[in-house]
């Protein structure tokens, strides 16, 4: 089973503005076939309470931050995203929920297939006995 993982992104420092870049295969690890993004999220709300079976995503606190809680059924781990330099990269088959959005935040996804609604485990017992638990 692969591990979720923060990885640093490329960062030209500059008086102007920073500026950073991904580049699918070389910064990320797969190929990007959709982006998209959250936003204008409610003080205490969740989002993406779910797994992909196939899916691989990384996502960037391009704005504000927000806390990615990841868990493959036997541990759970939590990832403080808040700066636009870096970003988490999340396998297939990890149960993931989003919350602690900060006021303003912006989460950038990039997500290796198309949207599919049957890539979705929604209901966390089926993600566990999906997991072999
Ligand atoms: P969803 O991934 O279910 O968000 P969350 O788990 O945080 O509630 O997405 C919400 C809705 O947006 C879903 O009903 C379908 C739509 N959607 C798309 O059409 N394309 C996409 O790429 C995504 C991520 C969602």
């Amino acid at each position: 089973m692969e591990y979720p993982r923060v990885i640093e992104l490329p960062k030209f420092l500059d008086k102007r503005g920073n500026l950073s870049f991904i580049e699918e295969f070389k910064q990320i690890p797969f190929k990007i076939e959709r982006t998209y993004w959250i936003y204008d999220v409610p003080g205490g709300e969740e989002r993406g309470g779910h797994a992909y079976k196939e899916n691989e995503e990384f996502i960037v606190a391009l704005s504000g931050s927000f806390d990615v809680v990841l868990d493959n059924g036997a541990e759970k781990l939590k990832f403080p995203l808040n700066r636009s330099y870096y970003g988490l990269y999340i396998p297939k088959g990890w149960w993931r929920m989003m919350d602690n959005f900060s006021t303003n935040s912006l989460a950038m996804i990039l997500a290796s297939i198309p949207y599919s609604q049957f890539d979705y485990i929604r209901d966390y017992k089926k993600f566990l006995s999906w997991k072999g638990f």
